[in-house]
């Protein structure tokens, strides 16, 4: 885990135009800050998402095509909170559904604390939690001769550029059965009025949330990076309906790398870029789906249509 951390952030931080994986955004300050990022009035993903679990509970379920005489399993990748979720899970358990639930994620802490969650508010639930990178979860779920009902929530694809979230789906696609379900939650493109705030909130948080980035290199591979050199940069490119984040370089600066025992240079105004937000319209999720096994079959969007959550299927 760490030696791979290492290597990314070489790679990264050595090429010409310097960038560092977003997911390594999630330690456990990370993970504290995404739940504040959540509760922002800018971050409007949330509130979208959660209108659709909340008042089109129903509607989804009946989207699953689940039956009560046969078991199925739910994974969800990416379960943080698990607060929408929870909503379906509990009204799937009340009607007396025959189903395991596998959250899956990257951080343990999360898992942990959702097992705890579920363990309280939906006892007769049974929970499968499995800490995990996305690629590899779906690799060990491939196998069950049960029906699947994937969720991919949140517009976490949208952290993927198209390339990498066509990969995923294609290896996705080739192991579902043709019952087998995929609930893909997307933020839709829509003006850079309502996007940008999202990613540069006016109390700082988001930008606590990128530079929580190089406090971590500092910790893990011991760096020097002075948080005060660098500060949050966000774009958004309405055409093309992606959101940027960078690290921005407010002075030509060296830092060193213990771990790597290496020095990095950068110039006043370079950029390290580290996430992408994609933001989605039909054209683009078909042309990131053309080569998958997968075909959009419905969705279901907010009253704002900021979000809608896509049913896949096996075509
Ligand atoms: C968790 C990937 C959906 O891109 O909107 C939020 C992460 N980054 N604010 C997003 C994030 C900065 C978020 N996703």
């Amino acid at each position: 885990m760490i030696e791979q951390f290492k290597q990314d952030v070489d790679a990264g931080l050595s090429a010409n135009e310097k960038s560092l994986p977003s997911q390594y955004f999630y330690d456990a300050t990370g993970d504290r800050i995404f739940q504040e990022i959540m509760d922002m009035p800018e971050y409007y993903l949330t509130r979208a998402e959660d209108e659709i679990f909340f008042k089109k509970t129903q509607q989804l379920i009946d989207a699953l095509n689940v039956s009560k005489d046969s078991f199925f399993e739910i994974i969800e990748l990416g379960a943080g909170d698990g607060k929408k979720t929870k909503k379906l899970l509990k009204k799937l358990v009340k009607q007396g559904y025959d189903f395991v639930y596998h959250p899956v994620d990257i951080s343990g802490n999360i898992l942990e604390h959702l097992e705890q969650v579920l363990a309280k508010e939906i006892p007769d639930l049974d929970v499968q939690p499995r800490q995990d990178h996305y690629f590899d979860a779906l690799a060990a779920y491939n196998a069950s001769a049960h029906k699947k009902v994937v969720l991919f929530l949140g517009s976490n694809i949208g952290n993927l550029d198209d390339e990498l979230a066509a990969d995923f789906l294609y290896q996705m696609g080739s192991n579902f059965k043709h019952d087998d379900i995929l609930l893909l939650g997307v933020d839709l493109k829509k003006p850079r009025d309502i996007v940008l705030p999202a990613y540069n909130d006016s109390n700082g948080i988001t930008a606590r949330f990128n530079l929580n980035l190089l406090t971590r290199i500092n910790r893990e591979l011991g760096a020097n990076f002075s948080l005060d050199n660098f500060s949050h940069a966000p774009e958004y490119v309405e055409e093309e309906g992606i959101a940027y984040s960078y690290l921005l370089s407010l002075a030509t600066q060296t830092v060193y790398i213990e771990s790597l025992d290496k020095t990095y240079n950068f110039a006043e105004g370079e950029k390290i870029h580290t996430e992408i937000s994609r933001k989605y319209d039909e054209d683009i999720l078909n042309n990131i789906i053309a080569e998958t096994d997968f075909k959009l079959v419905s969705k279901i969007m907010d009253s704002n249509a900021y979000f809608a959550d896509y049913i896949l299927k096996r075509q």
